[in-house]
């Protein structure tokens, strides 16, 4: 196989606050959204009080992404560890943490990528104003963007905004739509999206005038959609729904406005946000100067009709929705799954980098990728997650390929450094190259443990990109 990566391609790996760091009211941290629904299941799973403890960890957990070789690390700050209540007084103490671990990252030679805000909303901030779905919310994540860009833009020059607002959106328990009545649900659903819209800008707006060579842009769940069939309806339904799950969204971000269909859809069915006449010139100005892709998967669709009991755009379901007068999802015979149901599709992998590029050419960095599945530590007290490595390998070379296709792909960071608290299933679902010995209702002595896919994408990284 010919090595199309380049000499400065970013090797590294994945993790979120929530996920990773515990410690979740220490130093003055405030709660956030993912803490409050996080415990809701602390009788069924871990919760973010200790998670994979990187707060208490760090110092081991960066010298193993050293020994790793890492290039970079993707991670992200927790708005309510740097501001507790979202829009107040700032919280010096945490400041000093994450100053820390970027000073520790660029000793080793790992450079921060950092993500303002990975699903982790302070949730002074939904008891105050309903979170985004209020103008407040905008302005509150501009200040918090603003005070990182002055604490660590002398040393951090790789940003990014939200993780996957194209994904959050349709969860209602991280967009915290609770209080809701259910008639009302997709009006705000639209609101809160127009208004992350508009706080990515303003943010990525400002990182361009505080930050001299700083680069940001936003990550987005990618999604890649087959037709069920070659019926033109259903080719139809498969682009309508990475359009309604994802394009949009690029739209948004690359172009500065909703696509025709969007707006069509948001009119129709009367959901479209209040805007006010400034937002325009800040949306527009706000072009990213990369755009992340997570990738984990390929679903396919086919057409559905509206019918007597289903009106043009009603929905079915949360995170995959089906939507009336567009398509529906089905499941693809032609691939295995996870024990999850992701289906797993490095050629989907390659689709999507192509298409990224062509649409809208930016570069791009793969910022989360990878397989969640149940890891078992043997009677040698080690891990030979063979099934990992054989996945990610399919993946690198689809990269490999995309890169021979033309695509600008400057990056690659697997999900996830180590392991971490799943958003689903707790410990029980595992993702990382560091196994963390620890279980749901035990966290032990958190011992970390380097897994055979450890020393497999050590080599990977040595070689740059084979082995
Ligand atoms: C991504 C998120 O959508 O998927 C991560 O950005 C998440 O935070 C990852 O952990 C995997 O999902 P899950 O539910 O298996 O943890």
């Amino acid at each position: 196989m010919k090595n199309n990566f380049k000499e400065d391609f970013l090797w590294g790996a994945s993790s979120s606050a929530f996920q990773i760091e515990g410690a979740w009211d220490e130093d003055g941290k405030g709660m956030t959204v993912a803490d409050f629904n996080s415990f809701k299941k602390s009788d069924v799973q871990a919760d973010t009080k200790v998670a994979s403890d990187f707060y208490h960890h760090f110092k081991e957990d960066i010298s193993l992404m050293k020994e790793l070789g890492m290039k970079t690390y993707r991670f992200s700050i927790s708005w309510a560890r740097i501001i507790p209540d979202g829009d107040g007084k700032v919280n010096q103490k945490g400041i000093d943490f994450y100053n820390k671990v970027i000073d520790l990252l660029l000793e080793n030679d790992i450079l921060p990528f950092i993500t303002l805000y990975h699903f982790d909303l302070p949730f002074t901030l939904v008891e105050k104003y309903n979170g985004w779905e209020s103008r407040d919310c905008v302005d509150a994540f501009e200040r918090y963007a603003k005070v990182c860009f002055e604490a660590y833009g002398d040393r951090v020059k790789n940003w990014q905004t939200i993780n996957e607002q194209n994904l959050m959106i349709r969860v209602n328990e991280r967009m915290n739509i609770y209080n809701v009545p259910s008639e009302n649900i997709e009006k705000v659903r639209a609101q809160m999206d127009y208004h992350m819209f508009v706080a990515h800008a303003r943010a990525t707006n400002a990182c361009r005038e505080m930050i001299p060579g700083g680069k940001i842009g936003p990550a987005v769940s990618s999604t890649m959609t087959y037709p069920s069939s070659n019926r033109p309806e259903d080719v139809w339904a498969a682009q309508m729904n990475d359009n309604f799950k994802t394009n949009y969204a690029l739209e948004m971000y690359c172009f500065g406005e909703y696509p025709g269909y969007y707006k069509e859809y948001l009119t129709k069915c009367d959901l479209y946000p209040i805007t006010k006449p400034e937002d325009e010139e800040v949306l527009k100005a706000a072009k990213p100067d990369f755009i992340a892709v997570n990738y984990y998967r390929t679903l396919v669709a086919s057409y559905l009709p509206t019918n007597d009991s289903h009106s043009f755009g009603t929905k079915l379901k949360d995170i995959d929705f089906d939507l009336y007068g567009y398509f529906q999802i089905e499941k693809n015979p032609n691939l295995k799954a996870t024990e999850y149901g992701a289906q797993i599709d490095p050629m989907g992998l390659r689709l999507v980098l192509n298409n990224y590029y062509e649409k809208y050419r930016y570069p791009l960095i793969i910022t989360e990728n990878g397989l969640g599945t149940a890891d078992n530590l043997t009677d040698d007290g080690l891990i030979h997650d063979d099934y990992r490595i054989n996945y990610l390998k399919d993946h690198i070379a689809a990269c490999n390929d995309a890169i021979a296709d033309g695509v600008e792909l400057f990056g690659y960071c697997p999900w996830s450094v180590m392991d971490l608290l799943s958003s689903h299933q707790g410990f029980k679902k595992r993702y990382g190259f560091i196994y963390v010995d620890r279980v749901d209702h035990d966290v032990k002595e958190l011992r970390r443990i380097k897994k055979d896919s450890f020393y497999w994408y050590k080599d990977v990284i040595k070689n740059n990109g084979l082995n």
